[in-house]
């Protein structure tokens, strides 16, 4: 389900790379589950992937308004709901401990958002960097 493939490429290596850890992120959640790991792990994974995608976001956000991009307030907008939602798993696992189903549907979100977002919004950043003459190499 959660598989790395050319339709989440949106050319731009450092974005690019960015969007991989981030799978390999929720792989490491989906393996600590399989793996009965997850009760010790969870509260770490999460801070790591809630972080990491804070990181990336803006990032991303930066590369959008230098390319003037289309989408850019629509993207930042997104990534301030998505942070919202990480946020609210962060303060119930702070509140209650692991609880699978919060591990599950965590994914679950992680995966929308992966499938949604980066082939919905991400990838519009691509046509804003060849309009404006620069490679592929931020
Ligand atoms: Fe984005």
């Amino acid at each position: 389900m959660r598989q790395w493939s050319d339709d989440y490429t949106i050319g731009i290596e450092g974005i690019d790379r960015q969007h991989r850890m981030i799978f390999t992120l929720a792989k490491d959640v989906e393996a600590a589950l399989d793996e009965g790991r997850a009760a010790q792990e969870y509260g770490v994974l999460l801070h790591a992937l809630a972080q990491y995608v804070r990181y990336h976001f803006g990032f991303e956000e930066q590369c959008m308004n230098l390319y003037h991009c289309p989408v850019a307030q629509q993207n930042q907008a997104a990534h301030a709901t998505f942070t919202a939602r990480l946020t609210e798993f962060q303060q119930r696992y702070a509140a209650r401990g692991f609880e699978h189903v919060e591990a599950c549907t965590l994914l679950a979100v992680i995966d929308e958002w992966l499938t949604n977002h980066i082939c919905g919004i991400d990838v519009q950043l691509r046509a804003s960097i060849q309009n404006a003459g620069g490679g592929a190499t931020l």
